[in-house]
């Protein structure tokens, strides 16, 4: 088990996040930003890839981070910190807990120049 976190714990806004700052096989907190005050978002990366989530889970609504912008990675899954559910880092579905089958909502990102940004 590993701890992902921000640097020093702080919660970045996503338009463009360095890709080296998301530790392989980790996830990074981040805001995204609307016209309606944003979404907190997972970002996490596999590879050479970043997937997005809304930091949201679905068993309970509650965000799935211990403490803003970290998160519990175990075996390739990211834990929610509220009651435990695991959810596959690269397909976002729960495989254990309250929350079976069901699955975080993906966010559309693409990596550019070495940096995340939102999916055009
Ligand atoms: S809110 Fe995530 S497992 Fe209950």
């Amino acid at each position: 088990m590993n701890e992902s976190n921000t640097p020093e714990g702080e919660i970045g806004t996503v338009r463009r996040i360095p890709l080296a700052e998301i530790p392989e096989g980790g996830a990074l907190g981040a805001h995204l930003p609307s016209s309606t005050g944003g979404f907190d978002i997972i970002l996490v990366r596999v590879g050479e890839r970043v997937l997005g989530y809304h930091n949201e889970c679905p068993h309970a609504g509650r965000r799935l981070d211990w403490a803003p912008g970290r998160f519990i990675v175990d075996k390739g899954h990211l834990v929610c910190a509220a009651h435990g559910a695991m959810f596959k880092l690269d397909n976002r579905f729960c495989t254990s807990g309250p929350c079976m089958g069901n699955g975080l909502v993906p966010v559309a990102l693409q990596v550019e120049d070495g940096a995340v940004v939102l999916a055009q």
